[in-house]
C-alpha cells in the first residue's frame, strides 16, 4: 500500500504521459489531467500523492522557485512554508470535524448568508433547508431516482464579503457578519502557519457529489494577496490539481481527505487549482473513520466547538455518504484598505446562473469560460 516517494513520482509521471498520448492535440497540459482524472471509469491513482501517508512530499512544477510542499503528521501543526503551499493532514482533534460539517448543512446556509438556490428560488422557500431536508434525507435509500431534498441540491454558500460570480469581484454593500466560530478556527490555524492577524472576510463553501468538480482557476479576486487562502475538507475524500502560475504547467495530483487543510500562501496563492473528482472514502466503509469519533466529554474552556444531538449528526452522516464539502476562507482587504469606489452598479447583483460554479455531469463551470476548463 505505502509506496515510496520516487515509485509514486514515477507513477505520476507515467500517468502524465497516458493522459497526454490519449488526448488529442492543443489542449494545455493541466486540462489534459483534469479530464484524465475527472474520467470514472478504471482511474488510475497510482501518481496522485497522499500526504495521509507519512514521508510524503513533491515539488511543484517548474515554475516553483523552491520546494513547495511539506508535510508532517497531524499534531502539531506545520511551521514550515516552503513556497507557502502547506497541506495539514487532518488535524482535528476527535469528534471535532462533525461541529464544522454540521454548521454547513445547517447553519451556514441560512440567511443572510447566500446560496446558490437562492438566485431562482423565493426568498420563503429557501429560509431553512435543513429543516426542508431532514426527514427526506433520513428516509432516503440508494436509489438514484428518488427527488433530491435541497440540502442535496446545495452547490454554494457565501459567507461575510459575498463572491459575485458574474463579476468575480467582492464589494463593500454585499457583506454580512462572517460566522464567529469559521473566523477563529480560520485565524488559528493561519496564526500557527505564521499568519498573526489573518481576518476571515469572506467563505466560499462547496458542497460536492460523486459527479461534482471544480474547474481550473485561480482565487484573485482577493484585494490582497499576501493573506493565504485556507481550506478546510470533510467528508468523502477528493483528488486536488495544484499547477503553476500557467495553464500550461502540468500540476501534481493529490488527495484530500476528511479533516484535511490547505494553505496556500505567497508564491503558491495564485497557482491553478482544480477537483477533477470526488472518490468514495479509500477505506471502504461509507464514511471515513476520524468522522466516527463523538467529542470527548471534557471540552477545552473557550473552545468554540458545541456538541450535536445525535439526530442532526445521523443526518450529517447520511448526506457525507455521498457527499465532500469544502470550505475556503479568504482575508479579502489588507488592513485599513477600502474597495475602490464602484461605477455603476451597487455591487449587489449575486445574479450568476447557478451551475457557474461547480461542473456537473460536465455542464458549466466556475471562474474560468474555457469550455471544458
Ligand atoms: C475554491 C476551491 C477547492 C475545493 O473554492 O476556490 O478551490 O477543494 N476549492 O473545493
Ligand atoms: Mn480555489
Amino acid at each position: 500500500m505505502s509506496k515510496s516517494f520516487l515509485e509514486r513520482r514515477a507513477a505520476s509521471r507515467a500517468a502524465l504521459a497516458a493522459a497526454i498520448l490519449g488526448a488529442g492535440g492543443g489542449w494545455d497540459a493541466f486540462r489534459r489531467l483534469f479530464r484524465f482524472y475527472r474520467q470514472r471509469d478504471a482511474l488510475d491513482l497510482r501518481g496522485v500523492v497522499d500526504f495521509s501517508v507519512p514521508g510524503s512530499q513533491v515539488t511543484l512544477g517548474s515554475s516553483c522557485p523552491r520546494k513547495c510542499l511539506m508535510i508532517l503528521s497531524p499534531h502539531p501543526l506545520p511551521f514550515s512554508l516552503w513556497s507557502g503551499f502547506i497541506f495539514i493532514p487532518n488535524p482535528f482533534l476527535p469528534g471535532c470535524q462533525r461541529h464544522w460539517v454540521k454548521q454547513c448543512l445547517k447553519l451556514y446556509p441560512q440567511k443572510p448568508n447566500v446560496c446558490n438556490l437562492d438566485l431562482h428560488m423565493a426568498p420563503e422557500k429557501t429560509i431553512d433547508l435543513w429543516g426542508q431536508s431532514t426527514e427526506q434525507l433520513r428516509r432516503k435509500g440508494s436509489s438514484k431516482r428518488e427527488p433530491k431534498s435541497l440540502l442535496e441540491k446545495l452547490r454554494w454558500v457565501t459567507l461575510g464579503y459575498h463572491y459575485n460570480w458574474d463579476t468575480k469581484k467582492y464589494s463593500a454593500n454585499h457583506h454580512t457578519p462572517f460566522p464567529s466560530d469559521l473566523a477563529f478556527l480560520s485565524e488559528q490555524v493561519a496564526a500557527a502557519c505564521g499568519f498573526r492577524g489573518f481576518q476571515a472576510q469572506a467563505g466560499i463553501l462547496n458542497y460536492y457529489h460523486f459527479d461534482s468538480s471544480l474547474g481550473i482557476h485561480v482565487d484573485e479576486s482577493e484585494l490582497d494577496h499576501s493573506r493565504p487562502l485556507l481550506s478546510f475538507s470533510f467528508g468523502q475524500s477528493s483528488i486536488f490539481l495544484l499547477g503553476g502560475l500557467k495553464r500550461e504547467e502540468a500540476p501534481t495530483a493529490m488527495f484530500m481527505h476528511s479533516g484535511d487543510i490547505m494553505v496556500m500562501s505567497g508564491f503558491s496563492r495564485l497557482l491553478y487549482h482544480a477537483v477533477p473528482r470526488v472518490l468514495p472514502n479509500p477505506e471502504g466503509t461509507a464514511l471515513p473513520s476520524c468522522l466516527d469519533q463523538a467529542l470527548p466529554s471534557d471540552l477545552p474552556v473557550g473552545s468554540v466547538i458545541e456538541r450535536s444531538s445525535d439526530e442532526d449528526w445521523q443526518v450529517c452522516a447520511k448526506y457525507l455518504q455521498s457527499s465532500r464539502i469544502n470550505m475556503t476562507i479568504r482575508q479579502v482587504l489588507a488592513e485599513g484598505q477600502k474597495f475602490p469606489e464602484e461605477s455603476g452598479t451597487n455591487g449587489k447583483g449575486q445574479a450568476a446562473s447557478e451551475d457557474s460554479h461547480h461542473q456537473e455531469n460536465s455542464r458549466a463551470k466556475r471562474h474560468k469560460p474555457n469550455p471544458d476548463s
